[in-house]
């Protein structure tokens, strides 16, 4: 088997830190080359040069896709770190008494494959009804959002969902999906996911969020990656919104618009 060298490493390190941000400790090497072996295999490359040239090429997009993907982690499920939903479902009252034109927005910042954003999609069908809110999701992972927009989950996953909402919610797959399952029309027509780099904000978008999630992503940048981000993910935030971070990471300091209202819960008090 192909070894990667010292300098192909640095060089992997490169790349993924200047399309994501993240920095890849040097003790993951081995880690990483078994993750790209594959696409050595893929291409026939005998070679890691190889596969870091065609990476270089701009006409190959596609694979620089690939290669984030395999270098990111995805890990998520329904309703992780549930006592955050719980806490919303108890507080969903204070965005259901705005102005009944008021289309309540979420965004799951880093959603991976999708089980945060119908997570949320469930508590908010099951206290608001069918209409007047979005849940959005974004991850810089195409494929992760594929699968997100894909929604066909293996059946194991669902054991997470609490019973009401997987009774009231989940389709078990027949046929060709038989150990899967999906998601009811009425939540996935409430929830829409795109591809995007937390680190490159859309500057001319005045959208504003109720409430976002931004959970188990932040861990992965450095802590002035991390303050870039929670400045952008804060200026997105309406006034009195919430943001919900996932529980390894209470890294938010030096940030007054935010008050702490619960472990890795923060409501936005000014503008
Ligand atoms: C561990 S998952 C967390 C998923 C979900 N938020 C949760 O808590 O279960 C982290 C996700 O962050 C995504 N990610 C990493 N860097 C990113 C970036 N620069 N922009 C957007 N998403 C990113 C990864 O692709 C991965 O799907």
């Amino acid at each position: 088997m192909t070894e990667l060298s010292d300098s192909g490493f640095k060089h992997i390190q490169r790349l993924f830190e200047n399309h994501t941000g993240i920095q890849l400790a040097d003790h993951k090497k081995m880690a990483v080359a078994n993750r790209l072996f594959g696409r050595l295999n893929h291409f026939n490359f005998d070679d890691f040069g190889d596969y870091l040239s065609l990476l270089d090429q701009t006409s190959h997009q596609r694979e620089l896709q690939i290669f984030i993907d395999k270098l990111t982690t995805h890990e998520t499920y329904f309703f992780r770190e549930k006592d955050q939903f719980d806490w919303l479902e108890e507080h969903l009252s204070q965005y259901k008494n705005q102005e009944p034109s008021h289309t309540i927005s979420i965004w799951s910042a880093a959603c991976s494959s999708g089980e945060e954003v119908y997570s949320l999609a469930m508590i908010l069908h099951a206290n608001l009804g069918g209409d007047g809110w979005n849940v959005f999701g974004n991850d810089i992972s195409e494929v992760a959002i594929q699968t997100a927009q894909v929604a066909n989950y293996p059946i194991k996953k669902a054991q997470r969902i609490p019973k009401p909402y997987r009774n009231a919610y989940c389709l078990k797959g027949v046929g060709e999906f038989e150990g899967k399952f999906t998601l009811c029309e009425e939540i996935k027509r409430r929830c829409m996911f795109t591809s995007h780099n937390l680190l490159q904000f859309d500057q001319e978008t005045s959208i504003k969020f109720d409430i976002i999630f931004l959970r188990n992503v932040l861990i992965y940048f450095t802590p002035m990656k991390q303050k870039e981000i929670v400045d952008k993910v804060i200026d997105r935030l309406s006034f009195g919104g919430h943001l919900f971070l996932g529980h390894s990471e209470n890294i938010v300091r030096d940030h007054s618009e935010l008050e702490q209202v619960e472990r890795c819960i923060y409501k936005k008090v000014s503008l």
